[in-house]
Parts: C-alpha cells; sequence; structure tokens
C-alpha cells in the first residue's frame, strides 16, 4: 500500500521560524519552531543574523518531517512563507551574509525616507505604497551608503539582495528568485507591470544587478537537495489571505501575530487607497492574472505583549495577559499606543514613539494588561475604517487567525470595538496553510480553489456586547492618547 503524501511549509516569521505538514483536508500532521534572536543594537534598530535563521529553518524542517513519523519522499511539495520586508544582502560566491539583516521594524532610515518626501506620490502610484521606513528599498539604501565597497559590488553582481523569502529559496535551490508578493513590499517594484521599477530604483539608488528574478507566488522552483519541490512562496500575510480562501473580491482576513495585518481581497486591479492602506500583491498562481489586496498594516500588536513580558516582566508568559487583564473591569482610564516602530496604517508616522496615557494613582497592572489588549483592538478599528472608507464596503465580519486569537478577551474587545462578530477558523495556522495550498495548487495536490474552499470552518464566534455610546467613548480616548505619540523625533 503507497504510504500518504503531505505538503510541507516553512513560516519563517519575525520571532521564530516553523515548519508545518499539512494532509489534503488541511489538517495539521505536525509542526516543528525555532525562535531566533532579536537584535536591538541601538533605538530603533532591529536586526536578524539570517545564518542563524537558516539554520532554524533546516532544523524546523528536518524535525517537522521525523516527528511527524515521515520521510522525505512522502513530501509532495514544499511551501515558504515569511516576514516580509526584511532585507539580507548576501555574498553570491560565498552564499554568506555581508551585514545583519534589517528588520521590518528598524526604524534607521526615518531621516533618508523624509529626504525623498518629493517622491512619495511617484511610490504610491507606482509601488502602492508611502515612503516609510517600514520597507526593504530604503533598508538596502542606507546598508549600500553606510558599508563601504558594497555599492560597487552590488553593482557588479557580487553582492545580492533578497527578502527572507529569497534568501531561503537561495539557500534551498540556489536560484536567486522573489514571488510577487515579496517584491511588491520592497518599493521597487512596479505592481502594474510586476516588474522591477528603473525610475524607482535611480530613486533610491538601488543597483538592478543585485535584485532577485521575480516570479509568480506557486510554481516549482526547483528541488531540495532531498528533491522535494520548492513550489511556493509568499509574504506571510498575503500567505494567511490565501489560507483563510479569501479569493473573492471583498474577502478580508486580520492576522494576529508580533504586528497584526487586515488584508482584503480586490480582485485582478490594484485599488489605490486614500486613507493610508496599501495597495499589494495578494498573490499569483502561476501564469494566470495576480489578485490585489488592501492592506492595513499595524507594527506593534503581539511584540506588545512579549514587550510587557520581556522588558517590564509583568507577565511570565504571553497567554498570562489575558488572565492579568481579567483582574479588572476595565482598562481604569488607561491607554496604550505602541507606536515602538512609529505609526503604521493609516497614519504613517514613523516620527511617533510610544505612550500610555490617562495614568493616575488608581490604575494597576491589571488595567496595564487591559489597555495593551485594546491597543490590538483599537488599532485594527482604525485600519477598518480606513478599509471601509477605501472600498465602499462596510466590512460584516472579521475572519481572525494568527497566534494572539487564542486570547478570547481580545477576541471579545475585537468585536466589541468593531461592532461586527469576529470569526475564528479551525485552523488557526493559516499563514503556513496558505503557502501549503499555493505549494499544493503547483504540483497539482489539490486541483483548485474550490478544493481549498471546502477545507475553511468556523471554530468560533464573538459577537460585539457593548452599548454604542461607551464605543464612541473610548474611540474618541483612543485617538486622543494616538494624538500625544506624534512630533517625538526631532
Ligand atoms: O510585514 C511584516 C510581517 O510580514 C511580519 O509578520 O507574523 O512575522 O510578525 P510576522
Amino acid at each position: 500500500m503507497p504510504r500518504p503524501h503531505y505538503v510541507a511549509a516553512i513560516d519563517q516569521g519575525t520571532t521564530s521560524s516553523r515548519c508545518i505538514v499539512f494532509d489534503q483536508a488541511g489538517h495539521l500532521i505536525s509542526v516543528a519552531q525555532r525562535e531566533h534572536r532579536q537584535i536591538f543594537p541601538r533605538p530603533g534598530w532591529v536586526e536578524h543574523d539570517a545564518d542563524e535563521i537558516w539554520q532554524a529553518v533546516q532544523g524546523v524542517l528536518a524535525e517537522a518531517v521525523s516527528g511527524g513519523g515521515l520521510e522525505d519522499g512522502q513530501i509532495a511539495a514544499l511551501g515558504i512563507t515569511n516576514q516580509r520586508e526584511t532585507t539580507v544582502l548576501w555574498d553570491r560566491d560565498t552564499g554568506r551574509p555581508v551585514c545583519p539583516a534589517i528588520v521590518w521594524q528598524d526604524t534607521r532610515t526615518d531621516a533618508l525616507t523624509r529626504a525623498l518626501a518629493e517622491h512619495e506620490p511617484l511610490f504610491k502610484e507606482r509601488a502602492g505604497l508611502p515612503l516609510a521606513t517600514y520597507f526593504s528599498g530604503p533598508k538596502i539604501r542606507w546598508l549600500l551608503d553606510e558599508h563601504p565597497g558594497l555599492r560597487e559590488r552590488a553593482e557588479r553582481g557580487e553582492v545580492l539582495f533578497g527578502t527572507m523569502d529569497s534568501w531561503l529559496l537561495w539557500n534551498l535551490t540556489g536560484r536567486h528568485i522573489t514571488d510577487v508578493t515579496n517584491a511588491s513590499r520592497t518599493m521597487l517594484m512596479n505592481i502594474h507591470t510586476l516588474a522591477w521599477d528603473d525610475d524607482l530604483l535611480a530613486i533610491l539608488g538601488v543597483p538592478r544587478a543585485m535584485l532577485p528574478e521575480i516570479r509568480s507566488s506557486a510554481e516549482v522552483y526547483g528541488h531540495t537537495p532531498a528533491g522535494v519541490p520548492v513550489a511556493s512562496a509568499l509574504g506571510d500575510q498575503q500567505a494567511a489571505l490565501f489560507g483563510q480562501t479569501c479569493f473573492d473580491p471583498g474577502e478580508t482576513k486580520s492576522t494576529y501575530g508580533s504586528g497584526s495585518f487586515l488584508l482584503m481581497n480586490t480582485g485582478h486591479a490594484p485599488v489605490a487607497s486614500k486613507h493610508g492602506l496599501l495597495t499589494t500583491v495578494g498573490y499569483r498562481i502561476g501564469d494566470g492574472p495576480a489578485t490585489y489586496a488592501l492592506e492595513g498594516a499595524i507594527a506593534v500588536t503581539g511584540s506588545l505583549v512579549q514587550w510587557l513580558r520581556d522588558n517590564l516582566g509583568l507577565i511570565s508568559s504571553a497567554a498570562e495577559i489575558e488572565t492579568l487583564a481579567k483582574t479588572v473591569d476595565d482598562n481604569g482610564g488607561c491607554y496604550f499606543v505602541p507606536a515602538f516602530s512609529g505609526l503604521f496604517a493609516p497614519h504613517w508616522r514613523s516620527d511617533a514613539r510610544g505612550v500610555i496615557a490617562g495614568l493616575t494613582g488608581f490604575v494597576n497592572k491589571g488595567h496595564i494588561a487591559r489597555a495593551v489588549l485594546e491597543a490590538t483592538a483599537w488599532q485594527t478599528r482604525e485600519v477598518v475604517d480606513a478599509m471601509n472608507a477605501d472600498s465602499g464596503l462596510d466590512l460584516t465580519t472579521l475572519r481572525a487567525d494568527g497566534g494572539m486569537t487564542a486570547d478570547n478577551l481580545l477576541m471579545q474587545t475585537l468585536a466589541d470595538v468593531l461592532a461586527v462578530p469576529v470569526i475564528r477558523p479551525m485552523v488557526s495556522e493559516t499563514t503556513a496553510l496558505g503557502a501549503a495550498y499555493a505549494a499544493g495548487l503547483a504540483t497539482g495536490y489539490w486541483p483548485d480553489l474550490d478544493s481549498l474552499r471546502v477545507n475553511w470552518h468556523k471554530a468560533a464566534e464573538w459577537r460585539p456586547a457593548i452599548d454604542e455610546s461607551v464605543r464612541e467613548r473610548e474611540y474618541r480616548n483612543w485617538k486622543k492618547a494616538v494624538a500625544r505619540t506624534l512630533d517625538w523625533v526631532e
């Protein structure tokens, strides 16, 4: 009797790398996870060691296969999904990084992006993105400016650029490629033509010779040394959109990880945002047309809970935030705006810094914990308002996924703040699932999108349970706290 086949997905995230193996019904068969270091050399700087990440990825891949009692031959395809924008430069000959990777949260390019302000309309029109420290282009520019000799080597194609998908594809298959969703986060790709844009490259001073080839999100790029086809790559938020089977225009998901990212499928045409959202590529399957998305990107949500654990020691595990928050009935008048990387959508203010507002002697750590959870909910409300205004549609339900959705108090708070039901699917690992789906489609493991839709099942739902007057009062207070984060950086 032939042994069953599965699809594996590597989810290379901001704080850890995971490998998850799925079966045809989208059920999780095995999982392995390893954390990597967060390096903070100066305030506002965040770095990763790309070599350490590659070691972790190799480890979790082997562990997920062997831990599930499987052999490489049972893996029909391997997909990749990854933290986006994080910028890796490596030497083509040695294959080793030439400097620390600059993480998406890093704000060191603040002055650089402000100096390029006159070009913002062109970036918005061609790349679908505002000028911000978040994206890869300014990070590449900074590295080429700061490291003597690097620009010349990049011009000769000796030093290569890639986001984490490229870095992993390079190590797994020996090819220098990226997928269209990751390329859409660099500020260097024209989202209409899906090709690198010479004008944007010139403004940012990035040599074309260092850039990977842009490919679709689902096709066989090459094979691992064990012979497994590597058949998908998607930025993690686009992968979650795919994993939540948001295949039709208007369908929306929100993923709660270190940051949170709300994406709405807008169909085959890019929709320009007038309210501070990003226009981005959702996915492209093989030779098919690209599907686009509007995105509300929030930099700090789950990482605020980690900060409370690691920097303040108020909790000893992330899960404890819910218990601590439940020791009080409300926020006690206190609001926490975690502008640690400036403010992303819909504000795009890299000069903002975090505040805890409304403090009195009454406030205790329970209130702070509640304000931390509410910060995730109010930041979501801001991007939902922008999404409704941009799309002309009113969000009727929110499909939420990601690690933070295990927190039932957060889910209830989200429903209260958004005034719509919040739904959690059976498989909350939708990021890895989306990469697995794309790899499985590319290799015939799944025949079509309909065969994926039937795998989606609702696990739980939360309904709004507060008065409109309370919701509006709290939202006004939140906005006052947000106003206090601005203009911190000279
Ligand atoms: O754009 C950044 C995003 O891709 C990071 O996602 O889940 O690794 O925090 P996550």
